[in-house]
């Protein structure tokens, strides 16, 4: 027997027995650490939602979920890397509506489909968006920070993780709705964005409550609406950006995905874990004390999950298209 055809006995051997040992390894999952791929930096509402839910999560499911922040591009370099990896449960992704629904319609060159190249986990929770500016700004109302805007065109600048990263389709629904604009400065997410703010190297931002809610509650920034239909209950004195008088609504869901063809028993233990930790009423009470809302477990299946993904996408493609946004 020539030597090419023992070798391609032998693989066939060896992909033969990982298919029969797939329900067996899916029986054992996990048997070692998980790697959590964040696709914004370290301090951001992502990254802690990431640290948050991985830290429970590895609680039910006996092994240590490790925090891989992979930044850039607003968040497609980090999803392809997923997509890309072995579908075996020990590489997933965390997300939201931008780089899980937004980017596809404005990246026309990601080599992925956000849609079918991934299996969705779980949903998780919704984080509501502030308008927030560094102390220097003298405004009073977010009226005043619109008056301020329109006559100082070029004057102001505000930070974003990206295009299509929510602080990016936040400051875009900003300025559809007050007609008013500030320069944009992309960063690799909004923890270090926050950081220039507080410092006053950038004076606005449109952010994710969970991550600007400790600056403002510490005076360390200024709040002026919050984009959600009610007022936060983490925040009651927050008003909403429609009683200030600009209709305003985005709230960023994040998720879960892992890359497709991950077998199902291995997405339902994940999916299991996932639910237990939005049970869990010390996590339930760190989320909602940052104005994060969360999904119910009906919500949270993987099929629910995967419906309401494909609604958001096909709306924000819409909403994109209908504004004419496209990649500078
Ligand atoms: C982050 O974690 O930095 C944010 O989710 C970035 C963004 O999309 O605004």
């Amino acid at each position: 027997m020539t030597m090419i055809r023992r070798a391609a006995m032998t693989s066939l051997a060896a992909s033969a027995a990982a298919l029969a040992a797939g329900p067996a390894r899916a029986q054992a999952y996990p048997s070692k650490s998980i790697s959590l791929v964040v696709p914004f930096a370290a301090g951001g509402p992502t990254d802690l939602m990431a640290r948050i839910v991985g830290e429970r999560m590895a609680k039910e499911l006996g092994q240590q979920f490790i925090i891989d922040n992979t930044t850039g591009a607003a968040g497609t370099i980090a999803v392809g890397k997923v997509v890309r990896a072995a579908p075996d449960g020990y590489t997933i992704s965390i997300g939201h509506l931008g780089t899980h629904a937004a980017n596809g319609s404005l990246y026309k060159t990601l080599t992925y489909d956000l849609l079918t190249d991934l299996e969705p986990i779980a949903r998780l929770p919704s984080n509501p968006m502030l308008v927030v500016t560094s102390n220097l700004f003298e405004a009073k109302t977010l009226k005043d920070v619109v008056e301020y805007l329109k006559a100082n065109p070029d004057k102001i600048s505000g930070g974003t993780a990206g295009v299509g990263s929510a602080s990016h389709l936040g400051a875009l629904a900003f300025f559809a709705a007050t007609g008013a604009k500030y320069q944009l400065v992309p960063y690799r997410g909004t923890g270090p964005a926050m950081q220039d703010l507080i410092a006053n190297q950038i004076q606005i931002m449109v952010d994710q409550s969970s991550n600007s809610l400790p600056h403002v509650r510490a005076g360390k920034i200024r709040a002026y609406a919050v984009t959600a239909k009610a007022r936060s209950v983490a925040a009651p004195e927050i008003p909403t950006a429609a009683e200030t008088g600009y209709p305003i609504e985005v709230a960023i869901w994040h998720g879960l995905w892992a890359p497709k063809g991950t077998p199902p028993q291995i997405i339902a233990r994940l999916n299991a874990a996932a639910i237990a930790t939005m049970q869990d009423p010390d996590i339930r009470h760190r989320l909602e004390d940052l104005g994060q809302e969360l999904p119910t477990p009906a919500e949270m299946t993987p099929a629910a999950f995967a419906a309401f993904h494909k609604a958001e996408f096909a709306k924000w493609k819409a909403i994109l298209e209908a504004a004419n946004v496209k990649i500078e």
